[in-house]
């Protein structure tokens, strides 16, 4: 029975994580713009779906007053958006936008329920960070780049601060996955469809799996998983 928050549920990886982790009376705070695709699907565990714009810095309010004092064994922060044009169109409220959804949302929600972590059990902070925060990646998409590097600071950071409370901080980059293709489709479809080019969600989710079954006394610093077929590294 774990109280688990995934930050960006309502499609791709982090909606697949709900079915890839989900065991019998867990609760999932499920946090994104609209609703979670798979809500409604009758599972063995509870979902609880909070509607929030992490653009909007006002919406960690929201989020804060739905969690309200529940213990908090495990928090995924998997939202993530990216330029959608070259970076001398990128308009500064875009710019805003990416460094308040990648970046600032992270630091401030994590900030925010650290006393919701320290009464779980599990004791686990996620974050979900890119093989574009990583050195010579060749990406050029400046503002998520600087976003997915600004991540992995804060991951070092904040291990540091939270040692003294048995509270673990990793974070996963990732290269190519094939988040269109949901956990419950399985490996072999999202295989198929992107030529064994993209990884499927089921590998990044064994990764975190990895993560939740180890004991207090490891410290998983960061997984870097580039898809084998990614050459830009
Ligand atoms: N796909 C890849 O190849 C790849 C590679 C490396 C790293 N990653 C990282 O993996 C993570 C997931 O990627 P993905 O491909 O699964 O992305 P995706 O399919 O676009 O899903 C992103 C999730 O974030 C949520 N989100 C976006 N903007 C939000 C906002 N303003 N407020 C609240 N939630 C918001 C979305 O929900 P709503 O739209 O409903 O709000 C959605 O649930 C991201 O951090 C990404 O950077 C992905």
């Amino acid at each position: 029975m774990r109280n688990i928050v995934i930050v960006g549920a309502s499609k791709g990886l982090g909606n697949s994580m709900i079915d890839g982790l989900g065991k019998k009376e867990d609760t999932f705070f499920l946090i994104s713009r609209t609703k979670p695709m798979n809500l409604d699907l009758q599972a063995d565990y509870k979902k609880i779906w909070i509607q929030a714009d992490l653009s909007n810095l006002d919406s960690i309010e929201t989020i804060l007053q739905a969690i309200a004092k529940t213990p908090i064994d495990i928090v995924i922060y998997n939202a993530g958006i990216w330029e959608k044009t070259n970076f001398e169109e990128v308009t500064p409220t875009e710019i805003v936008s990416i460094i308040n959804v990648n970046l600032t949302s992270v630091i401030l929600l994590t900030q925010k329920l650290i006393g919701n972590i320290r009464s779980g059990r599990l004791k686990k902070i996620i974050f979900i960070g890119s093989t574009c925060g990583l050195e010579n990646e060749g990406s050029d998409a400046i503002v998520y780049n600087a976003t997915k590097f600004g991540i992995r600071g804060v991951t070092h950071a904040l291990r540091e601060y939270l040692r003294k409370d048995l509270i673990s901080v990793s974070c996963i980059s990732p290269g190519s996955i094939a988040s269109d293709i949901p956990f419950s489709d399985g490996a072999e479809t999202a295989l198929k469809k992107h030529s064994n080019e993209r990884m499927p969600v089921a590998d990044i989710i064994s990764i975190i799996n990895v993560i939740l079954d180890s004991s207090v006394a490891t410290c998983i610093k960061e997984i870097h998983v580039p898809a084998l077929k990614d050459t830009d590294l």
